[in-house]
């Protein structure tokens, strides 16, 4: 058994307007890059008023940086200057890297009763990839591993190894993990980490401990 990480901090996300004019939480940013290196931003967008999102991010840049979609609730239309287009549909995730550069666009549109909720992850890329070509990978909801452990405890495995299990992002350069855990009431769920990686868990629903 290896060292258990320690808490550095506990962070509280923060109203934000983001694009144009969509509120959202925005659960770390520009001063806890050091502490969070390779990512850079984490926001949280989840509102029932569409009023909160409907004007979305028109036409925007992106260069030097990954930025991961992850959507729960609603879905997230997009298109951008290389002619891609598409839709991010609840469960899905689109993993964009901005490479060298490139402009786009991103709306999200609410289900049925308004209710959009998804998160938006930006990583950086090492010095040496920060020009490459931009690529997209679009993960459907279906195409990532659920796994069940013995005590219950879900997880969704996007990006990462759980138990033998692969989630289908692969071959990036940070060799990130992003997983979705949905752990029962009295449970304890333990994750073995990469050397040298930070790590960070945001708490979607519910409350925990997180042993220090
Ligand atoms: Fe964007």
């Amino acid at each position: 058994m290896g060292q258990i990480k320690s808490i550095k901090k506990i962070l509280k996300s923060i109203p934000t307007i983001e694009g144009n004019g969509v509120k959202l939480k925005r659960v770390f940013g520009q001063p806890h890059t050091d502490l969070l290196d390779p990512f850079l931003l984490l926001d949280n967008f989840h509102s029932k008023n569409p009023d909160d999102y409907i004007n979305g991010f028109p036409w925007h840049p992106h260069r030097g940086i990954e930025t991961i979609t992850y959507v729960l609730h609603g879905e997230v239309e997009h298109m951008d200057s290389m002619g891609n287009k598409g839709t991010i549909n609840a469960g899905d995730i689109q993993w964009m890297t901005a490479g060298n550069g490139i402009i786009h666009q991103e709306m999200p549109k609410g289900q049925k009763d308004g209710l959009i909720q998804g998160f938006q992850l930006w990583a950086n890329l090492p010095a040496s990839n920060k020009m490459m070509n931009p690529r997209y990978r679009e993960i459907h909801a279906k195409q990532i591993p659920e796994i069940k452990l013995n005590n219950n405890v879900i997880i969704k495995n996007i990006c990462g190894e759980i138990n033998g299990v692969k989630g289908p992002v692969t071959d990036i350069i940070i060799t990130p993990e992003y997983l979705d855990i949905t752990v029962p009431p009295k449970t304890q769920f333990t994750h073995k980490v990469k050397k040298g990686h930070n790590v960070f868990a945001y708490l979607i629903n519910g409350s925990g401990y997180f042993h220090h």
